[in-house]
């Protein structure tokens, strides 16, 4: 231990005093990456290094306003709540799936814009919790559910242009139960009433709209009775979403999940695409989060009647091997805002589809801001298809490859580098 601590130690101190590493280039760890970069790679495979890879998406309501909010595309975390090494506030030990590795709090200032919470009732108040046979018990209960609607609040009141969506697995039957933990929060003057939802197909109001009326806030329930009862939005009424665990990994098709209209059911004005295995796990994520997640969003795009996703749910949203969750979403809020292959093509006031000389731009160059947008032009306008095809394939991991490796081809047979790539796989501890 001390000599793995003694390297890592050496190597933190030799990347700290060299200059910032940008995205797509080998690292050995996250300091040495420019900022809004984590040092990572998928585990498993020694001769692929680590290298910088984004972890947050590109801001779309920064770049193109104007639009219904369903015109957007949000990266979603599944389990929010669920974090590696978190201890039950009960005290007790924690015998429950773990699938994300930030607090609530760090998601959101990653860009995630979309919460999934398990809500129960337990000890007089609700809790965010995992069941055992549709109970919570002291070894599954994480904490009060207010904790991380408190969380949700400071980060609404800190950032008064962000939108902020969560879904309940809702198991709260106690009277009111969850209209007051939202009260108590201080999260109801952000409200997005069900009023405003369409739930005929037509289109949400504008981003703007929502901003100006401070309604940044939208809530949906698995509880169809809430609706009626404390107005909060049952959610299967405004989206369509696919096949959730492992059921819903089969490359090429896209069913829906069994509580959902058909994925084409265009009465439902938003998209939400699910991709996580049954069980989740923090190494088999990084490779879930990357090519495989691309394809799965191409798929029910295809299902859904060729529409995007506006929520994309994963387990730990910051694994992948480079263009993982956030380039899904850069992709996705590209197609949707303006027709292009990534967010970055978009610009205000620009014709649809209008995506520019930059599709014909020559060779990328990795850099943070552009990188992504120049990987999508250099595969050109069929970003979709090319995913699809050998070329496309080779030209993406050809990018990933890039410079960095040649220049640091020594340190793919360094055990440094491997005991700081597992340690990293492991880093919540
Ligand atoms: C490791 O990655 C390299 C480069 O992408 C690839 O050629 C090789 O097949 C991979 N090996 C395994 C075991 O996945
Ligand atoms: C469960 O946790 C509560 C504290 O939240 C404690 O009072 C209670 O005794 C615990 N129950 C068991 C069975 O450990
Ligand atoms: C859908 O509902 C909205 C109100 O929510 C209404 O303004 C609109 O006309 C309806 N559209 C159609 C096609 O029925
Ligand atoms: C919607 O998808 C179903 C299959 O899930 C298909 O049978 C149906 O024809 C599709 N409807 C439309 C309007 O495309
Ligand atoms: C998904 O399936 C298609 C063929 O339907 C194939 O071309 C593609 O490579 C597959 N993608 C992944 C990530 O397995
Ligand atoms: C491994 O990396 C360290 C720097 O962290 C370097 O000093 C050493 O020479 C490398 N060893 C090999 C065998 O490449
Ligand atoms: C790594 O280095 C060891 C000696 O330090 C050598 O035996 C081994 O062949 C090298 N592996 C590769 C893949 O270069």
């Amino acid at each position: 231990m001390n000599v793995f601590y003694a390297t890592l130690f050496a190597a933190t101190f030799l990347f700290t005093c060299s200059s910032a590493i940008k995205e797509g280039e080998t690292c050995v760890n996250d300091k040495s990456c420019d900022s809004g970069l984590q040092c990572g790679t998928c585990t498993g495979n020694v001769t692929v290094p680590p290298r910088c890879i984004r972890i947050r998406p590109h801001e779309p309501v920064r770049k193109v306003r104007g639009l219904p909010f369903n015109r957007y595309s949000w990266l979603m975390t599944h389990n929010s709540f669920a974090r590696m090494g978190h201890k039950s506030d009960t005290g007790a030990v924690l015998l429950a799936p773990m699938n994300q590795q930030d607090s609530i709090t760090v998601q959101l200032e990653n860009g995630v814009r979309g919460l999934m919470l398990d809500m129960y009732d337990f000890e007089d108040d609700i809790w965010l919790c995992h069941s055992f046979h549709g109970r919570c018990f002291n070894y599954t209960a994480f904490q009060p559910a207010i904790n991380v609607l408190k969380e949700v609040q400071d980060f609404l009141e800190a950032n008064p242009t962000e939108i902020i969506t969560i879904i309940i697995e809702d198991y709260v039957t106690s009277q009111s139960g969850l209209t007051k933990i939202f009260k108590a929060s201080g999260l109801g003057k952000f409200w997005f009433p069900v009023s405003r939802m369409p739930n005929n197909g037509s289109n949400w109001p504008t981003v703007d709209a929502m901003i100006e009326d401070n309604q940044r806030l939208v809530v949906f329930t698995t509880k169809s009775s809430k609706e009626a009862s404390e107005g909060i939005a049952y959610v299967w009424r405004y989206l369509v979403e696919n096949q959730y665990g492992s059921d819903g990994m089969k490359n090429g098709s896209c069913p829906n999940r069994a509580e959902s209209a058909a994925m084409n059911t265009t009465s439902r004005s938003l998209v939400l695409l699910n991709h996580f295995p049954d069980t989740p796990d923090l190494i088999e994520a990084c490779k879930h989060n990357s090519a495989p997640l691309i394809a799965m969003m191409n798929t029910c795009h295809d299902a859904a009647g060729n529409r995007w996703p506006n929520f994309i749910s994963v387990d730990f949203y910051k694994r992948s091997e480079g263009e993982g969750p956030p380039a899904a979403i850069d992709l996705a809020n590209g197609q949707l805002v303006c027709g292009c292959n990534n967010i970055d093509l978009c610009k205000p006031k620009m014709a649809f589809g209008d995506c520019g000389s930059l599709e014909d731009s020559p060779a990328p160059t990795p850099t943070i801001e552009a990188s992504t947008s120049t990987t999508a032009a250099a595969m050109g306008r069929g970003y979709k298809n090319s995913f699809a095809d050998s070329d496309g394939q080779r030209l993406r991991f050809g990018w990933l490859l890039g410079t960095g490796v040649k220049k640091d081809a020594s340190f793919t047979n360094n055990t440094t580098i491997i005991l700081l790539r597992d340690w990293r796989a492991y880093d919540y501890f």
